[in-house]
């Protein structure tokens, strides 16, 4: 038989998959893979219901029918309405918006829609794994940029010194998973200044933006200069809690838009519709939710970080998301300690040397998620004394 594609037959098992299964194997309590441990506000679930419920409406298209392949016009309103009100940023829901399945459809759509095989991509690592299977995908060189620990910075002289005319984009993870860093507006406006010099792209990805605890989320494109060469994505998987609805979208100007939209219409056409019929009502009520939200998450937070530091883990306090890492002792390597905080804990969490493709840094540290619920979190830690 011909072989198969060579790039995709050589992905692995995401580390995710394998920490869950292993946490499963021996009765872990799993602080590994990134979702909540509770279900999504009961309120947002009920318009979801109500949506599911009303059949084909005469005139008009069914909500249990396909979606306009660039998502529904009140969602791509309402996400348009909260760029505008949260951060003073005008996305035009007509074109300058396509809601796609989760962030993670946005990625890719966008890696293929902007990407021309050979181009260069840099990636700042640790990252969120599915960047470097869609850049790949595209055909692109991916050039890590390392951001070194405890403060995860970077080397602003490494950075301008692997640009060339051949960078084509730039991926920035804002807050970043799985580092909880919020990026500086010195950092953001450094890259903007080669961005601009060099005319690459930014895909900034924003998904946990209203995850922020000290301060609030400054999207990328509303750095002066950058709205007209970034594409922001988001999604409300990490804000609402609802993982499995994977609503996501990429703004941008409409050029991008389209080419994205051009992706995305023959990857999956279109979002589950009536999820986006909840979203978009959701979405106009988010104030109230927001106060609670990050309130409950800056308790899960503090929670984990003291209770880490009280076992004796050298835990880091993130700015943003709901990750935490921890550095190990000299010596200690990440996928053992993980292997054996499952056996002898009975706590999982994740290695981070999966997140790097060319330091090591990863190998001596590892990746608690504290959205779960305050039992989970109390269990785990009492586990860690044990
Ligand atoms: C940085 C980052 N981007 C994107 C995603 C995926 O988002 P979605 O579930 O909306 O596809 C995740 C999920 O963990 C993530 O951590």
């Amino acid at each position: 038989m011909k072989p198969l594609n060579h790039i995709v037959t050589e992905f692995k098992e995401s580390i995710f998959s394998t920490m869950t299964k292993l946490a499963i194997d021996h009765g872990a309590i799993n602080l590994s893979q990134g979702f909540p441990d509770f279900d999504g506000p009961k309120w947002v679930i009920d318009l979801a219901k109500n949506a599911l419920d009303q059949g084909h409406l005469l005139g008009n298209v069914g909500k249990n029918q396909y979606a306009p392949s660039p998502g529904i016009l009140p969602l791509r309103e309402a996400i348009s309405k909260n760029y505008q009100r949260f951060y003073n940023l005008d996305f035009d829901p007509s074109n300058e918006i396509v809601v796609t399945n989760g962030a993670t459809e946005a990625i890719f759509c966008a890696c293929m829609a902007l990407i021309n095989p050979g181009d260069e991509v840099i990636v700042f690592e640790p990252f969120y794994d599915s960047y470097l299977a869609s850049l790949q995908m595209a055909g692109a060189k991916v050039v890590p940029i390392t951001l070194l620990a405890p403060h995860f910075t970077f080397d602003i002289n490494e950075l301008a010194s692997v640009i060339n005319s051949k960078t084509k984009m730039l991926i920035l993870n804002n807050p970043h998973n799985p580092t909880g860093k919020i990026f500086t507006p010195k950092e953001i406006n450094t890259i903007a200044e080669l961005a601009f010099k060099f005319d690459f792209y930014i895909l900034s990805d924003e998904v946990y933006e209203f995850l922020t605890f000290e301060q609030s989320h400054i999207p990328t494109a509303s750095y002066p200069g950058l709205k007209e060469r970034t594409i922001t994505i988001s999604s409300t998987g990490k804000t609402f809690g609802l993982t499995g609805w994977k609503i996501g979208w990429a703004c941008g100007p409409k050029e991008i838009i389209k080419a994205i939209h051009n992706v995305h219409q023959f990857t999956t056409f279109c979002v589950a519709h009536p999820l986006q019929v909840a979203m978009a009502e959701a979405l106009e009520k988010m104030d109230d939710y927001l106060i609670d939200f990050k309130n409950q998450y800056r308790k899960k937070r503090d929670f984990l970080v003291s209770g880490l530091k009280e076992v004796g883990f050298n835990v880091l306090t993130p700015a943003g998301t709901y990750f935490a890492m921890a550095i190990l002792k000299e010596g200690e390597n990440d996928i053992e300690f993980c292997k054996k905080l499952i056996l002898e804990k009975k706590v999982a969490v994740i290695p981070t040397s999966a997140f790097y493709i060319k330091s090591n840094e990863g190998s001596n540290m590892v990746r608690f998620c504290f959205a779960k619920n305050d039992e989970t979190l109390k269990n785990a830690i009492e586990n860690l004394k044990r």
